[in-house]
């Protein structure tokens, strides 16, 4: 039986096996290789995407369980022509090194942002605590969505520099 949901805003249907996580699916089946696999058991973080709004492990998710949801990955955030706030900021402050866990982080940076307009570095700090970013990014990364916040907030995004 076909599985419906939504990526990136666009209806997918797709014949897969209820019990096959959605990092593969996605990957494998859907051309959307942006979210990574790292560790395959929920631990590090690499290959969160939202499922209605809500960060997850797409290692760890069930096809079963995004029937009828709406699920965003790193290539519904934002393009190379239009970056999303996060994006930009990231770039600014050289806050991605290898890259490797940067599409996981800025999903659950946008998570936090979507409900949180002003974060202090604690929340951001929160927000991204269940990411690891081995090569040591971090302070990096919570100025950038902090800058991102602001952008967001005052309506202007600075380029790109
Ligand atoms: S690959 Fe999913 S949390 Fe590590
Ligand atoms: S930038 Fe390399 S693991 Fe985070």
């Amino acid at each position: 039986m076909p599985i419906a949901f939504e990526l990136n805003d666009r209806a997918v249907s797709i014949e897969v096996d209820p019990a096959a996580r959605l990092l593969y699916v996605l990957r494998n089946q859907l051309d959307a290789c942006g979210t990574r696999f790292g560790c395959g058991s929920g631990a590090c973080g690499a290959c969160f995407v939202l499922v209605d709004g809500a960060p997850v492990p797409s290692c760890d998710t069930p096809m079963w369980a995004i029937e009828g949801k709406a699920v965003r990955t790193i290539e519904g955030l934002g393009t190379a022509e239009s970056p999303h706030a996060l994006q930009r900021a990231f770039a600014r402050h050289t806050a991605i090194q290898c890259g490797y866990c940067a599409s996981g982080i800025l999903i659950s940076a946008a998570a936090l942002l979507e409900r949180v307009s002003d974060p202090t570095a604690q929340q951001v700090r929160e927000a991204l605590d269940r990411h690891l970013c081995r090569c040591g990014m971090q302070q990096r990364m919570v100025a950038a969505v902090l800058d991102a916040a602001h952008a967001l907030r005052e309506g202007a995004m600075a380029p790109i520099t």
